[in-house]
């Protein structure tokens, strides 16, 4: 694992923990995103957290959002699995714009994750989001906003950077919103994401309550 990080992922890496605004930087990275992740980088995070998924929901008729779809690499390997009642919700237009030319997604919704979440009173069974935590995306602070996409007994899935995963405390979260009663993490588990550096990320698989 020798390859420097640069560009796109150089530029988010450095933003860290928090939240914030990378509309712009996905509006410019969709058409060289898979590319450059997976061929430069070996990114294999939607792999990892659909296998998740697949381990914690066998019925594949679930309806199932994407949040944070991007370009659809979550949603691939999700109807690899046998699920296709997805839908998608992203900030970035253009990274749609490459989801919906893969045909599997039902509706694609532009949506901010850090606002109140308008789902068109659709309702979901299972929610996945992989890469849409940290700096330039969203915080700890907006998982609340992003549990309530799914039905109580809905199975929740996110895989989290490594870096803003211990910079925000993210487990002191978990247990915040357990306490609450708003969830109930069934597992946390680290594991390398991008074949190429050494990159550390956190499977979570919660229910809500
Ligand atoms: C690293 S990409 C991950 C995309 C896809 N899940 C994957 O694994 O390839 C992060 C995605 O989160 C989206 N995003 C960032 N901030 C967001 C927000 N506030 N609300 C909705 N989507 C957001 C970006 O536009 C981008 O498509």
């Amino acid at each position: 694992m020798t390859k420097e990080m640069e560009g796109f992922v150089a530029k988010l890496t450095a933003l860290g923990g928090g939240s914030g605004d990378s509309r712009d930087v996905y509006e410019d990275w969709a058409p060289t995103y898979e590319r450059n992740l997976q061929q430069d980088y070996g990114y294999i995070a939607p792999r990892i957290a659909v296998e998740a998924f697949a381990a914690h929901c066998t019925d594949t008729s679930t309806q199932i959002l994407d949040l944070g779809c991007g370009t659809g690499l979550v949603g691939e390997a999700l109807a690899a699995h046998g699920f296709h009642h997805l839908d998608g919700l992203d900030i970035s237009p253009r990274m749609l714009d490459e989801a919906h030319r893969k045909q599997i997604y039902g509706n694609l919704l532009i949506g901010d994750m850090t606002q109140p979440i308008d789902l068109g009173g659709r309702n979901y069974g299972a929610a996945i989001g992989v890469g849409c935590f940290g700096g330039g995306h969203i915080g700890p602070e907006h998982l609340r906003g992003v549990i309530g996409c799914v039905q109580s007994g809905g199975l929740l899935i996110f895989y989290i950077n490594g870096i803003p995963y211990g910079q925000d405390d993210y487990p002191s979260h978990f247990r915040s919103l357990e306490a609450d009663g708003v969830w109930r993490v069934l597992l946390t588990e680290k594991s390398n994401y991008m074949q190429t550096i050494e990159r550390p990320g956190w499977v979570v698989v919660a229910i809500r309550s």
